[in-house]
């Protein structure tokens, strides 16, 4: 029987991160069923579960996985992790050195340097969050084909809340150092969205409390608030992935930058060096021309400004994903501010998002 370990980590605790994705996480014995990054479906039994660790035998493999509470993308990575070649991977990790030995789940082993890993902070557009957490034995079927309505890269995290299903787009979780707030709503920074995640989505033992959304949750012991900071801190090191060689016309670029931050008026909201006014204001649905829904569900009532830092590298943009191309949000802008941009300057104003 091979043994490896997923994801280890100094910082985990166990809180069954998998209570919300699968229906007995916490019972030995449990049949599961886990579904990967890749599409492929894994079944197993639960074999052993410790504080730190979730033993779980499938197809003749022990798969030792370390469990954190509060890690919310993190956790889900693991199983779907992107090489810089493209190649999506199901696999499990082994710190080695300056390298890890990924034992791919359904292939055979092979090595990767960390600097091939693209997989952390990387906005995940591919993972079917939805029809995981519907493989939930115990989930009515109603909320199931709710669930699977979302599709790959969204996700509701107030759903299990106010019952309103209204995915948005998972968001990247890189170059978040100096952007004040995290989440579309601007609820609150980093560690508020983690507190919320780790403890209303992921049922991690821990407290979380918003008065605004009425929510009151305490936990004793509260295992999630303790790791709260360096689950902050090792986020604040994902460095935003640069373009790619190539990818853009600097010269075009260069004229797009006053573009932007002339007649299309972008940098109004879009402030230099962030390119975010997240911190200082939030805005109405109208004033960019955004569906209200998800405002209307959160804390404030608005949106947060994006910050564009990676906007090359995941498309489609705006919370709901509704404009497929950085051309299309052009497009929208040009409609609900009244910009008269020549095409020229649409094209260039593209190849600075491109450069961001
Ligand atoms: C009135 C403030 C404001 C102005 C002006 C503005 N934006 Fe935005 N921008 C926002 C807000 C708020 C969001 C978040 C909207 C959402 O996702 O619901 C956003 C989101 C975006 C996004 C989506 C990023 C992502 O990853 O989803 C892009 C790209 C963008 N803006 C580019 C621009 C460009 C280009 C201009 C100028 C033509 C511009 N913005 C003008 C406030 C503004």
């Amino acid at each position: 029987m091979q043994r490896v370990s997923l994801l280890s980590s100094r910082h985990l605790e166990a809180a069954c991160v998998a209570s919300a994705l699968l229906a007995a996480p916490c019972a030995v014995g449990a049949q599961q069923t886990v579904v990967l990054a890749n599409g492929s479906q894994l079944n197993g039994r639960l074999a052993n579960i410790t504080d730190t660790t979730w033993l779980f035998r499938m197809a003749g493999v022990e798969l030792k996985l370390a469990l954190d509470s509060i890690a919310s993308f993190v956790a889900f990575q693991p199983v779907g992790l992107r090489l810089r070649d493209g190649t999506v991977l199901a696999a499990a990790v082994l710190p080695a050195g300056d390298s890890l030995n990924l034992v791919a789940v359904d292939g055979p082993p092979r090595r990767a340097a960390l600097r091939d890993l693209a997989a952390v902070g990387w906005p995940n557009r591919d993972l079917n969050v939805g029809a995981i957490v519907a493989l939930s034995l115990v989930l009515p079927e109603a909320v199931k084909t709710v669930l699977r309505s979302w599709g790959p890269g969204r996700y509701d995290a107030y759903f299990n809340q106010d019952g309103v299903s209204d995915p948005v787009l998972i968001p990247p979780a890189y170059g978040l150092r100096d952007v004040a707030l995290e989440t579309y709503t601007g609820e609150g920074p980093v560690s508020y969205w983690n507190n919320y995640v780790a403890v209303t989505q992921m049922h991690g033992q821990g407290s979380f409390s918003d008065p605004r959304l009425g929510i009151d949750i305490v936990a004793q012991p509260d295992r999630v608030t303790p790791k709260l900071p360096v689950l902050r801190d090792y986020q604040l090191t994902l460095e935003t992935p640069a373009p790619p060689p190539g990818s853009f016309d600097p010269v075009a670029a260069e004229r797009g930058r006053t573009v932007f931050n002339g007649p299309a008026r972008c940098a109004t909201c879009h402030i230099p060096p962030t390119v975010t006014d997240a911190g200082f204001t939030l805005h109405a649905p109208s004033e960019t021309g955004m569906d209200p829904v998800r405002a209307t569900r959160g804390a404030n009532g608005g949106y947060r400004t994006t910050p564009l830092r990676g906007a090359w590298q995941r498309a489609p943009y705006f919370h709901d994903g509704h404009a497929a191309t950085l051309a299309a949000v052009v497009d929208h802008y040009a409609g609900v501010l009244g910009l008269s941009l020549t095409a020229q300057q649409k094209t260039d104003l593209v190849e600075y998002l491109k450069s961001l």
